[in-house]
């Protein structure tokens, strides 16, 4: 099967993938108008750090088509900027487009690095999955993630196709099932032997399965190496650590926030109590249930083994590898 093209541009609208509907219908749509923009990004049809700043990229490229009015251009893109607050890749992909002379052609250069970028992470990664090796992974960081090869699973797909013959164990990813309805579906056409397992699985699979490695993508990285990525990651950090198992976390240089410390200062999406008060449709919690929904957490440094980026790999310590990481912008892997 071919890879399904995650976010496009067809002249006069974003075009996308409705990942919602995902893994039994393939539904394109396209978005015109802010309020179209934003419910993408909202509603998670349009998701994955990487691939939401493509999406935001065309968006902010098509809004100055067609908005006028200077100042309600600006509000415009500041909504589509603001429709996710973890994931950094968003606001750095509509900043990145709002200073270029051509925000088209600066859109469709993001576009094109991403795929680029995530080819060389997935060349990089290579070299820490060993021989069948076992892999516990969260979320989904494929294709569908990032519009490109994908961060994680880019590493774990570059293995299958090298021959090394791995195996997943995929977290489901509660409560909106990234991983068994998404990582399973790119793992499984992708001809890895996979396996899918509730989060609550990963303890035991790591005692009893021997797994290997655990590798997992990013939404925003801090100067220290902090990690904000799915809800669950810094369980399964935990986890890893007490198992003896390294634990790796793959992401471009676009999901690094040099402007924050550490990872106390990144912005945790809360979403809406009926994610989890609800299941398909049908309420599964008493009704009025109060709910804790943070769709984030963050890692701290100390657990991550190692960062995958398009650069290298990079080790602790972080302070150093990861303020070189900085110095490395000039580095363009594009033109
Ligand atoms: O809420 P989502 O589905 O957008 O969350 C996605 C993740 O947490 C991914 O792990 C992350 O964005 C990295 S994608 C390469």
């Amino acid at each position: 099967m071919k890879p399904l093209e995650v976010v496009g541009w067809d002249g006069d609208a974003v075009v996308y993938l409705d990942q919602r509907l995902l893994p039994h219908d393939v539904r394109y749509e396209r978005a015109r108008t802010v309020e179209e923009m934003e419910d993408a990004i909202v509603s998670l049809a349009v998701r994955g750090a990487p691939c939401i700043g493509v999406f935001g990229g065309y968006a902010v490229a098509l809004l100055r088509d067609t908005i006028a009015d200077d100042a309600a251009f600006l509000r415009a893109a500041e909504r589509v900027r603001a429709a996710r607050p973890t994931a950094v890749n968003l606001a750095w992909a509509v900043d990145r487009v709002l200073a270029a002379g051509d925000m088209l052609a600066e859109a469709h250069a993001i576009a094109h690095e991403q795929v680029r970028i995530d080819a060389a992470i997935a060349d990089h990664g290579l070299d820490l999955i060993v021989k069948n090796a076992r892999i516990i992974t969260h979320c989904n960081t494929g294709p569908l993630a990032t519009a490109g090869g994908g961060t994680a699973l880019g590493v774990i797909i570059a293995a299958q196709r090298s021959g090394k013959n791995p195996r997943v164990f995929v977290d489901e990813t509660r409560p909106l099932l990234q991983g068994s309805r998404l990582s399973y579906l790119e793992l499984q056409h992708a001809g890895v032997d996979v396996v899918l397992q509730t989060d609550s699985a990963a303890a035991i699979a790591m005692e009893r399965q021997g797994i290997d490695l655990a590798i997992v993508g990013a939404d925003r990285i801090a100067r220290n190496g902090d990690t904000a990525n799915k809800v669950g990651t810094y369980g399964l950090a935990i986890l890893a650590a007490h198992h003896g198992i390294p634990f790796y976390v793959a992401a471009p240089r676009s999901t690094f926030d040099f402007s924050l410390a550490r990872g106390n200062e990144i912005p945790i999406e809360e979403r809406a109590a009926r994610e989890i008060t609800e299941f398909a449709g049908k309420r599964v919690a008493p009704e009025g249930a109060a709910a804790y929904n943070p769709a984030f957490d963050v890692t701290p440094a100390h657990l991550v083994t190692a960062f995958i980026t398009e650069f290298g790999i990079l080790r602790p310590p972080y302070g150093e590898s990861i303020s070189d990481l900085e110095f490395r912008e000039v580095l363009r892997l594009s033109r």
